[in-house]
């Protein structure tokens, strides 16, 4: 193995080390227990410190463990032949892990040393989760059925690669009945739906403005930037990777609207005030304010909650338990709720008086595997 030890290991760097190794065990343990392949490959890092050395590279916050193996998945997703990639069903490979994998792990990282470093150097995981619009369909539906708006704006904060925009290209097979775009659509999402299932608006309902706003939007027209969000999922996970590549065959002929701004609220303000009249507003955020202090937080509700009575928006949150809206009393748990990956799905609004309300609409698992209606019909 020729890792480079340049700047390894002193006293400090071997327990950097072993906090590193004790992070990928965790990783193998609790976090990708359904992968066996990441499983296997986070155990083999953990007992070997030339790949652990490798995470010197990616700054503080970003040394995580699903980093390397991002950047380890992205690697074979280029094409660089190596018979690591018969372990990945992502590259076609359906070898279970055995025990020649260790070797084979540390000879790619080895030959592709250059590369994955320029990745922990410069990438962050980021992933845009197309499955969330199962519930972002009948949460804008329930919008429009409530204001009987025929018209919706979807403004969607932290869009990554503005996925969430396409929620009208796609449609939802919930089991028992089926919602969104007419058949045949393009895309198609399987979700079990759990509750009471609100009727379509009488009169439907269509996006007329969409805007997406990041700090690192995903260009959905730039081929690497695309492998990326594709080596963000785990290899074993075809059913995400094909709607990942379908709703990015879709996005790279809509074109939506996306915006890279430090301060995305700003852009938001003056989108509203641009919009068309009689056009319903409505902001998304779906798990983006963990990345906020809790400062940055109080003084981001305290700005949607202007936005919302000068501009009668209407707030939609799809986050976890914590970040539900401060007024909000907790909602029964759903049966398979998971702490710190179940999303919450909240509406806020400011009322005639301009006082905040809000509402539950529903439970459902991070990448919409399920959902739980909680909202009562308007
Ligand atoms: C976990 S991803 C979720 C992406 C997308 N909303 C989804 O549901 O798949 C979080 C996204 O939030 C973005 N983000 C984090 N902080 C942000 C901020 N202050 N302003 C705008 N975007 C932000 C990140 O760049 C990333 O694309």
């Amino acid at each position: 193995m020729q890792i480079n030890h340049a700047s390894l290991p002193g006293a400090a760097d071997s327990a950097a080390l072993r906090t590193w190794a004790a992070q990928y065990r965790r990783f193998a343990e609790q976090e990708c227990t359904d992968d066996p392949l990441y499983v296997a490959i986070c155990r083999a890092i953990a007992d070997t410190p030339e790949l652990l050395a490798l995470m010197q590279h990616a700054p503080g916050q970003q040394a995580r463990p699903n980093l390397l193996l991002a950047a380890l998945h992205e690697r074979l997703l280029v094409g660089v032949p190596h018979a690591l990639a018969s372990y990945y069903p992502s590259c076609g490979g359906s070898r279970a892990p055995d025990a020649e994998l260790p070797a084979l792990l540390l000879d790619f990282a080895s030959q592709e040393q250059p590369a994955l470093i320029a990745h922990l150097r410069g990438r962050a995981t980021q992933t845009n989760e197309v499955g969330r619009c199962v519930v972002l369909w009948p949460a804008l539906n329930h919008i429009a059925r409530w204001r009987d708006a025929d018209r919706l704006a979807l403004f969607d904060f932290g869009c990554s690669a503005g996925l969430n925009l396409g929620v009208e290209e796609y449609r939802y097979d919930y089991g028992v009945f089926q919602h969104g775009a007419p058949t045949p659509a393009p895309l198609l999402i399987a979700c079990e739906w759990r509750g009471d299932a609100p009727a379509p608006r009488a009169a439907p309902w269509r996006l007329v403005a969409r805007q997406g706003v990041d700090l690192a939007p995903v260009d959905v027209q730039d081929p690497a930037a695309v492998r990326w969000l594709q080596a963000c999922l785990w290899p074993h996970d075809r059913v995400r990777a094909e709607r990942l590549a379908q709703a990015v065959s879709l996005a790279r002929k809509a074109a939506y609207p996306l915006r890279q701004a430090a301060d995305g609220l700003a852009v938001l303000e003056q989108w509203l005030a641009e919009l068309p009249a009689g056009v319903q507003p409505v902001l998304l955020n779906s798990w983006v304010l963990a990345y906020f202090d809790a400062p940055t937080l109080a003084l981001h509700r305290e700005r949607v909650a202007g936005l919302m009575r000068r501009h009668g928006l209407l707030w939609l949150s799809a986050e976890a338990l914590a970040l539900r809206p401060p007024a909000l009393a907790q909602p029964p748990l759903p049966q398979d709720y998971q702490p710190g990956s179940s999303s919450l799905w909240t509406l806020q609004w400011a009322d005639a008086g301009g006082a905040l309300q809000q509402q539950a609409l529903a439970w459902s698992h991070p990448h919409g595997r399920w959902l739980q209606w909680l909202a009562l019909p308007p």
